[in-house]
């Protein structure tokens, strides 16, 4: 019965369970979903070893391709909101904004992004912010922010806060976990993964990475291996994909309907249904403030 019900608090973010202490049958909430949290800041920080000039390359077409052909940003300044590594901020500079801002909730991140701006020699303002309650008070002609307002625990809020800080007529660039019928079951193994010891992290991880492995294998995919999009690792994605929690997932009319009548949408990739057994995979919306 005690396994029983530790296995159910294990695999449920949000629920409430009864449980028995001293011959009592008290009701109460033994985890909220707010208390658990990946650490995303340790895995970029280990994936900043396999950051070099090429990986920067594949970053920069990928952030080339979000913005509008008439775009001139020389003069423009450029937010990246939950920077993670820094490469795509890195990429940002290269590529020719005046001023670039990044900040990350995770102390972790904000050293790793400021230890790549200076092996790649650039200059940027790191700093640490929680997007859900943020210091910042100027507004930006570029906010960007990839595959981060799904893991604050409240995609709702954060669409308003991030979106708050664009300036007039100026891009508002976001990736959202698309929503699939595998969203809760994922979820739950996000909570299972984050909530469990190294033992347990590492099983899980060495099953999920095996299924990936061996699809690409019979898919004859596996050229793409060194293929993945962004300058992104198959290995480091993989362990951002298994731990990342909280874990919001949203369809583009919801996310258009967040985003709300100040901004106008103008571009999106991938925002078709996918199934998400092995994964949700992001949307990416491009709005222009009106
Ligand atoms: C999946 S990673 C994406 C990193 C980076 N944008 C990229 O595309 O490589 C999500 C990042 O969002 C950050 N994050 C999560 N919650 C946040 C919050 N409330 N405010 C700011 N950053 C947050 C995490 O620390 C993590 O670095």
């Amino acid at each position: 019965m005690i396994i029983l019900t530790k296995f159910l608090i294990c695999l449920s973010p949000n629920k409430t369970y009864f449980c028995q202490t001293n011959n009592l049958l008290l009701m109460k909430k033994i985890i909220k979903k707010k208390d658990t949290r990946f650490e995303f800041g340790k895995n970029w920080s280990a994936y900043s070893k396999v950051i070099n000039d090429n990986v920067v390359k594949k970053s920069i077409l990928s952030l080339e391709k979000l913005l509008p052909k008439t775009f001139s940003i020389k003069k423009m300044s450029f937010l990246d909101i939950g920077c993670g590594s820094g490469l795509h901020s890195i990429s940002a500079k290269l590529i020719g904004f005046k001023k670039v801002v990044s900040v990350d909730y995770d102390i972790n991140s904000v050293s790793t992004t400021i230890q790549n701006a200076e092996k790649f020699g650039v200059e940027i303002d790191v700093f640490e912010d929680d997007v859900l309650n943020t210091n910042i008070d100027k507004k930006f002609d570029v906010v960007y922010s990839w595959g981060v307002l799904h893991h604050t625990g409240n995609l709702r809020k954060a669409i308003k806060e991030s979106s708050n800080l664009v300036s007039k007529k100026g891009l508002y660039i976001i990736a959202i976990y698309r929503k699939t019928k595998f969203c809760i079951m994922w979820e739950n193994i996000k909570y299972f993964y984050c909530r469990s010891n190294s033992f347990f992290k590492f099983v899980l991880f060495l099953l999920y990475f095996s299924i990936l492995l061996f699809r690409l294998l019979i898919s004859f995919n596996i050229k793409n291996l060194s293929k993945i999009e962004r300058g992104m690792s198959l290995y480091y994605d993989a362990i951002d994909w298994l731990g990342g929690y909280p874990y919001e997932s949203a369809s583009k009319d919801e996310i258009v309907n967040m985003v709300g009548d100040k901004f106008k949408l103008t571009n999106s990739f991938s925002t078709s249904n996918s199934i998400g057994l092995l994964g949700t995979g992001c949307a990416e919306y491009i709005f222009q403030k009106k």
